[in-house]
């Protein structure tokens, strides 16, 4: 059985001292959840962040990292600095990193290789704008950024990565995808891994949906046999919303 990982990426929300409240609650509304449960505040929340969930069943993540280890790259934050922090885990290849910031697939695999390298691991995203979707392209582009995200990544070190199908139309946009084309989607992803990997290694990936997660849709998404996770953002950061997703399979929403 694949673990379910239910993730929260804060994006560019919360000072300091509220991302150490949020966590502070989450931390103790999450207590007995047996999902793996992540959260990735910005970078400058970390620290203040790691305090709280130490001795806490929390994982800490960031939202993104850079591609090259150390030096001169004014504004950029470095594995050796996330990991010193106590980060286990780094959301990349996001959405919002590919068509704001213009993160190609090469650079993302640079960081996916590097992550893999220095110990932390990545949570590769994947998914389709609106237009490549009506174009009947998804499963092209999803299969494309997998493979290109994966380029040069070893067997020994795949089963460090976690995928996270995020369609660009469904993001912060509360349209999700009906938990039937999320399934045709992660269904792809994973054949695409077979494809890449084997069988075997295929069956144990995590594949994670984000898109408008919120309680209401999180037992029906996660339900699928494709599906095993969430990266969840706006609901991820209030408590109240969050915590019903994270408790998705305990009937209460
Ligand atoms: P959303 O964001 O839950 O606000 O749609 C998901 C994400 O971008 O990871």
């Amino acid at each position: 059985m694949r673990p379910y990982l239910i993730a929260g990426n804060w994006k560019m929300n919360q000072t300091p001292e509220e991302a150490v409240q949020l966590a502070g609650e989450l931390v103790r509304q999450l207590q007995g959840v047996k999902h793996k449960l992540l959260i990735a505040p910005s970078f400058v929340c970390l620290p203040g962040v790691a305090e709280v969930l130490k001795g806490s069943s929390l994982l800490l993540g960031a939202q993104n990292m850079a591609a090259e280890e150390e030096g001169a790259f004014t504004g950029e934050t470095s594995v050796n600095m996330l990991l010193a922090l106590g980060v286990k885990a780094v959301i990349l290849g996001h959405s919002e990193r590919r068509h704001i910031f213009g993160e190609t697939d090469e650079l993302i695999n640079a960081k996916v290789r590097l992550a893999l390298a220095k110990g932390l691991e990545p949570i590769l995203c994947v998914g389709e704008t609106l237009e490549e979707r009506q174009a009947g392209r998804a499963g092209e582009v999803v299969k494309t950024q997998t493979r290109k995200g994966l380029a040069g990544v070893s067997p020994a070190d795949v089963g460090r990565v976690t995928l996270a199908y995020e369609p660009v139309w469904a993001i912060g946009t509360g349209k999700t995808a009906t938990p039937q084309d999320a399934e045709e989607i992660h269904g792809l992803i994973r054949d695409c891994f077979a494809g890449l990997y084997s069988p075997r290694e295929a069956e144990n990936l995590v594949i994670q949906y984000g898109g408008s997660v919120k309680g209401e849709n999180a037992a029906q998404l996660m339900a699928q046999p494709n599906i095993d996770g969430a990266l969840v953002g706006g609901a991820s950061l209030k408590a109240a919303a969050f915590v019903p997703i994270a408790r998705f399979d305990e009937g209460r929403t």
